[in-house]
């Protein structure tokens, strides 16, 4: 796209193409990040994209590319449900990167435990705060882990990896979300009765995808030609159509042909 204040947009051949893409650019804003700070803040997604990229990070050349010992991983957003839960968006992360390296001897990446941040719903459960408890918790973990702050007063994280609803919401930010108008970098989110799963959620603040280092938005596949089409074209209204905050400089829309459908050439 042109214009000052537009992201790179790829378009690939297919899904696992857009995978092995988005795989790449994250192990390299990842190496990055170490390079610079010595650590990496990464901000993962929920949903079925990641899956294929955690798998493609998990496999040569990526694997060995990511200090993974410097890396720290967090979520966007997660739905109120124990980590082990099929709805959870912590579980695909656990079932790929916290698996034992497939075809290897039984080894596993070398991700530090304390270094994975899920939002920590099965301990708001527990203690019967609820999603405002988890929120609660979790907005101090990420307030101690000394990140730098951008002007508008959110996190910068290195990179942080979004999945697009049909509907464009980014993280658990819906249309008309009332996130928009907090400056807490983490909320409680009703459950949605517009998409699915209807349960409740925690969502990171969709200024942290305004502030982060690089942004990687993936989107695969026909269902999601329209809403790609939609943000980024000519209307900009992110109330309506939150992915927008992700059209920004900075930000790599990573799509397949599918899904760019409905892009103009
Ligand atoms: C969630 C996600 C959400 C997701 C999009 C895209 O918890 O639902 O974090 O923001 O990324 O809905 O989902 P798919 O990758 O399944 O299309």
């Amino acid at each position: 796209m042109t214009g000052s204040n537009e992201p790179v947009v790829e378009v690939h051949d297919d899904p696992a193409a857009a995978s092995r893409a988005a795989a790449e650019h994250l192990a390299t804003a990842l190496g990055e990040a170490v390079t610079i700070r010595g650590r990496a803040d990464w901000t993962t997604t929920g949903g079925s994209t990641p899956v294929q990229i955690y798998r493609e990070l998990t496999a040569q050349p990526l694997r060995d590319r990511v200090p993974w010992d410097r890396v720290h991983v967090w979520w966007g957003d997660d739905r109120f449900v124990p980590r082990d839960a099929r709805l959870s968006n912590v579980l695909p992360l656990d079932q790929v990167l916290g698996a034992p390296i497939p075809g290897g001897d039984g080894g596993r990446l070398p991700l530090l435990p304390e270094a994975i941040h899920p939002i920590p719903m099965g301990d708001a459960i527990d203690a019967g705060t609820g999603p405002v408890g988890a929120a609660r918790a979790y907005e101090a973990e990420l307030r101690a882990a000394g990140l730098p702050v951008a002007p508008s007063g959110f996190p910068i994280l290195d990179v942080v990896l979004i999945g697009v609803g049909t509907d464009g919401h980014l993280f658990s930010v819906f249309p008309d979300s009332a996130l928009f108008d907090s400056t807490a970098w983490v909320a409680a989110v009703p459950a949605p009765s517009h998409v699915e799963p209807h349960v409740e959620r925690v969502s990171l603040n969709p200024a942290i995808a305004s502030a982060a280092r690089l942004v990687l938005v993936v989107m695969h596949g026909e269902a999601k030609a329209d809403i790609v089409a939609t943000v980024l074209g000519p209307e900009r209204d992110p109330r309506r159509w939150p992915a927008q905050v992700a059209r920004r400089r900075g930000a790599v829309w990573i799509l397949d042909r599918a899904a760019a459908a409905r892009l103009p050439a």
